[in-house]
């Protein structure tokens, strides 16, 4: 089980963080049904570089919507055989 972490604290929210989760929810739901789960998170210090997130551990800032595709690509289907 692939976990992604997306940050909900205030200023990942004002940036656009709901989003975020509905782009990998989609996704999820569209290629692997039950092999990731995605979590809200706290604050993860990084506020002022966007969105925040974690695929297994690892953190990435800065993304969009419109960067989950690419993200869940190389980060996620390798992970759960897709
Ligand atoms: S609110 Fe998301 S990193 Fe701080």
């Amino acid at each position: 089980m692939v976990e992604i972490e997306v940050c909900v604290g205030s200023s990942c929210f004002l940036r656009g963080s709901e989003e975020v989760v509905k782009a990998f929810q989609q996704l999820i739901e569209d290629k692997c049904p039950g092999k990731a789960v995605l979590k809200g998170s706290f604050c993860m210090g990084q506020c002022t570089a966007g969105v925040t997130i974690k695929i297994q551990g690892r953190q990435f800032s800065c993304v969009t919507p419109e960067d989950v595709p690419a993200l869940f690509e190389e980060h996620i289907l390798p992970y759960i055989g897709g």
